[in-house]
């Protein structure tokens, strides 16, 4: 029997719990209708604005990587290097609500099974401002999108009131989410910045407002390196740049950390993990510590645009996963989501050689005696 991949996020039903998240795999209708085409579960469309938007020249996004033998890190192509990350500048899509609206509705119509969320991005500064997110949020789900996710995070917005720099102000977080929601009939998940202090803060605001779920992360606030030759940026247009986003490999790990603290913080809330994604086994990582479905854009990027060998893999490798752990009863996503959530503890309640060594830093510190020799 074929396993059962499929699981309910949100009160919506996913065949699989895979998407690919909102950047330049779901930037056109044609990219999404292929993506559904190669069975992802579910995709979050490049985020929606009602502002114009002109991106910088040259290219948006690059790629890290990383060679075995040295320590050298560049976006120069070269072989035999591995990915290290992406990095990009890129902002949200430069096409209009009028653009997309006609496009969501055929895409559902042509995919009626499979999860169509809407990212929508508005300024928060003054009360027309957060009309916007209604009339974006309203203009999507009138063409049958199944939920919106509301872009708190994108890290180069100049503006103090849009993107991460909303996403970093728990307040701004839970009006824009009670705006939203005040509009909604389909579930809102807010996509937090993982660029701040403590983002359990952020996430309790963006509950307070009614989300339905939390999503993270999105890119970290990074520069791209600078070439030792040339002593240039390896991204700048005229010798200059401004911060972007790093994604892929390197902040997986970060990113899970991130995902601890929100899991822990709120156990019975709804999370969409992403950040680092290219395989199954790094998908588990967000599922064991409370994620309920998984995002990816750096990996399906880099494979054939929308990913369709990355989901193929993402899909073997959950049917294999139920396959392998049918004596512990498991069947479905749902019967280990969260299992390694509370092995995250504090350093103290680390076992060490000698309990009575550890003060957890208040008291004298119990560093083993110098050796003398
Ligand atoms: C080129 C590019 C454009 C992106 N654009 C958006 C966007 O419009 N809205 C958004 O919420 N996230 C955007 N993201 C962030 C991704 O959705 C994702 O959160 C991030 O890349 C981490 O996932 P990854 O490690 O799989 O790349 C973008 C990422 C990249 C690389």
């Amino acid at each position: 029997m074929a396993a059962d991949l499929s699981t309910t996020f949100t009160g919506l039903t996913f065949r699989n719990p895979f998407l690919l998240s909102s950047a330049p795999p779901t930037e056109s209708e044609s990219n999404i209708l292929r993506a559904f085409e190669a069975g992802w579960g579910g995709v979050v469309t490049k985020t929606i604005g009602l502002h114009p938007v002109v991106n910088v020249t040259g290219p948006k996004t690059k790629f890290l990587r990383a060679d075995a033998d040295s320590a050298r890190l560049s976006m120069k192509k070269r072989p035999g290097s591995a990915l290290h990350s992406s990095w990009n500048w890129e902002l949200i899509s430069d096409k209009t609500l009028e653009w997309w609206v006609p496009r969501l509705g055929r895409i559902k119509k042509a995919f009626p099974d499979r999860i169509l969320v809407a990212s929508i991005m508005a300024g928060s500064g003054n009360d027309t401002e957060l009309r916007h997110w209604q009339t974006l949020a309203t203009a999507c789900q009138a063409e049958g999108c199944d939920a919106l996710e509301l872009n708190l995070s994108c890290p180069h917005m100049d503006r103090p009131d849009m993107g991460s720099n909303v996403g970093r102000d728990k307040e701004l977080v839970s009006i824009v989410t009670k705006v939203v929601k005040d509009v909604a009939r389909i579930p809102v998940w807010a996509k937090l910045t993982p660029s701040t202090t403590d983002i359990v803060v952020e996430a309790r605001g963006a509950f307070l407002g009614g989300a339905d779920a939390v999503v993270s992360s999105n890119t970290f606030t990074s520069l791209p390196l600078i070439d030792p030759e040339t002593l240039d940026f390896e991204v700048h247009v005229d010798g200059f740049v401004s911060t972007g986003g790093l994604g892929g490999p390197a902040i997986l790990p970060l990113s899970l950390a991130k995902i601890s603290q929100l899991t822990q913080a709120f156990p019975n809330r709804s999370f969409s993990g992403i950040g680092g994604i290219s395989a199954f086994d790094h998908a588990l990582n967000y599922v064991l510590l409370g994620c309920g479905t998984v995002q990816v854009c750096t990996a399906a990027m880099l494979d054939h645009a929308i990913g369709p060998n990355v989901i193929k893999e993402l899909n073997q490798g959950l049917a294999q996963f139920l396959e392998k752990h049918t004596d512990r009863g498991w069947k479905r996503l749902d019967d280990f989501i969260g299992l390694r959530r509370d092995r995250v503890v504090s350093q103290s309640k680390i076992r060490r050689p000698d309990e009575k060594d550890y003060r957890g830093g208040y008291e004298t510190e119990g560093y083993a005696e110098p050796v003398t020799t």
